[in-house]
């Protein structure tokens, strides 16, 4: 970065060099939860912060980073995560909102022991303190170190900063299988032509929505695994989480994000009115049958349209139940009279569709349960069915390694992915849980992060060798995951 002049336009300079700071200091402050001061992998990462801190000190004179209510400044200037930095973004403010801190300031080019006592300073705070900052503050000065300063977090009374991941996984699982009961009920209202629970529906939308912005990767690795209730359902729930968390990744504010959340969630309404016997067949269905089922987009806009309770709302919903295998080209049904665009809802929603039902397939042949050849399969298809941009996004949020995904690896061990890290650098060392066979069963091992080296050698501990399908062993993911 120091060497090369920045030739992007003004505008998006301070975003190119925030995202490069936020990155490696977050990379950083990462190492240091993990190895020691005196390790190779501390100092690769102090160099990599430091070309970055100094280059960014020579160009722009100074480095300020601020964070206010969950938005980061670079030098004055808001910046925005782009969809590949988003969980980084989102994992530094984490960690700079547990400790309190709400800022830091390079007012001149610092060295590397400078910028290693920062991060390892930082990270060694107790949560929730919040004078924190003047610790901090004290022991840079003790270390005679003046070209750095941080600063305390300034929050409002309303914002809620207390950090608590297992009550969030809690959380995520509740608005997980609660939505599950909501398209069931709502399915179930239809059936009896009785008044539907709207209230109900957008309260426990907005719910999901912000367990989305809180913690995707629980509600992520639920719709992965996909193993429990009724397929119908869900599906649904599945289809809704893959949407929001996917808006979100692009900037959807999140007052849409709700809306994107009911189009998603009854996108297939239509099906209800579609007769058992079609749905439920797997084998190949007749001509009559298949334009029976094809009708199902049509008749979900019809029913939504119908559904004056539904307000406003009843006009975004209708755009994913109309247009969820218009496909992006428009070759896919229902056939248009008159040729339009695609609306961004519906192009969301035909992504997260498409990506639910190929991962666990209804009908046989199936796909293994390998998401890497589906995704590969979507980029193939990225301009014919998919929005090019948005299918990007989608592929990087999945990941090849998704939560839920069984992974045999180098040490011959088998574990199942639970946790991807933030930095996608690191997407294919993810945390693992271990399973083992004893009598006669599968059991859960101890947690496993595919980052730890051996110190000695400098070798990655494990390394995924292969994915492989739980069906074929038997092993039901969902058991070690939930
Ligand atoms: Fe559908
Ligand atoms: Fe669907």
């Amino acid at each position: 970065m120091p060497d090369e002049k920045p030739t992007l336009g003004h505008e998006h300079l301070p975003a190119k060099l925030g995202t490069e700071f936020i990155t490696a200091f977050y990379r950083l402050l990462k190492g240091t939860t993990l190895y020691d001061r005196g390790s190779v992998v501390i100092d690769r990462l102090t160099r990599e912060c430091l070309q970055v801190v100094n280059g960014i000190i020579q160009w722009e004179g100074n480095l300020i980073l601020r964070v206010v209510r969950g938005h980061f400044f670079f030098n004055q200037t808001r910046i925005i995560a782009s969809p590949d930095k988003y969980l980084i973004f989102k994992a530094l403010w984490q960690e700079m909102k547990k400790r309190r801190i709400g800022g830091m300031e390079f007012s001149e080019a610092v060295s590397g022991e400078h910028l290693k006592d920062l991060a390892f300073l930082l990270s060694g705070l107790e949560e929730n303190n919040e004078s924190n900052y003047l610790s901090v503050k004290e022991q840079l000065k003790n270390r005679n170190i003046e070209s750095i300063e941080v600063g305390k977090l300034e929050f409002s009374k309303d914002e809620d900063l207390s950090v608590d991941s297992e009550g969030q996984k809690k959380y995520s699982k509740e608005v997980y299988f609660r939505s599950m009961g909501l398209v069931k009920e709502v399915v179930e209202n239809i059936d009896q032509q009785k008044p539907l629970p709207i209230r109900k529906a957008k309260r426990l939308i907005q719910n999901a929505v912000n367990a989305v912005a809180q913690d995707d990767s629980t509600l992520l690795g639920l719709a992965n695994i996909k193993n429990y209730g009724e397929y119908a359902f869900n599906h649904s729930v599945n289809v809704a989480i893959y949407a929001i968390a996917l808006g979100q990744r692009i900037g959807i504010p999140k007052k849409h994000l709700s809306h994107l959340g009911m189009a998603s969630l009854f996108h297939d309404l239509g099906k209800t009115k579609i007769p058992e016997q079609i749905l439920n067949q797997t084998g190949k269905l007749s001509p009559e049958e298949a334009s029976i089922m094809r009708s199902h987009p049509v008749v979900g806009a019809e029913l939504i349209m119908r559904m004056k309770e539904w307000g406003e709302l009843s006009a975004r919903m209708m755009e994913g139940a109309f247009e969820h295998h218009l496909r992006y080209d428009l070759t896919g049904y229902p056939r248009l009279t008159q040729k339009k665009k695609m609306t961004l809802f519906g192009r969301i929603v035909t992504i997260a569709d498409c990506y639910d039902a190929w991962v666990r397939p209804r009908v046989p042949p199936r796909f293994p349960y390998v998401s890497e050849k589906i995704l590969g399969f979507m980029l193939e298809r990225s301009g014919k069915d998919f929005d090019p941009a948005v299918v990007k996004v989608f592929i990087n949020m999945i990941g090849v390694f998704p939560v839920g995904t069984l992974a045999l690896l180098n040490t011959n061990e088998m574990g199942i992915i639970t946790q991807i890290h933030e930095d996608p650098e690191l997407a294919d060392r993810p945390k693992l849980c271990l399973i083992y066979y004893r009598d006669g069963e599968y059991r859960k091992g101890k947690g496993v992060d595919l980052r730890e080296m051996d110190e000695v050698s400098g070798a990655f501990k494990r390394t995924i060798v292969k994915t492989l399908d739980p069906n074929e062993y038997g092993i039901n993911v969902a058991e070690f995951f939930i």
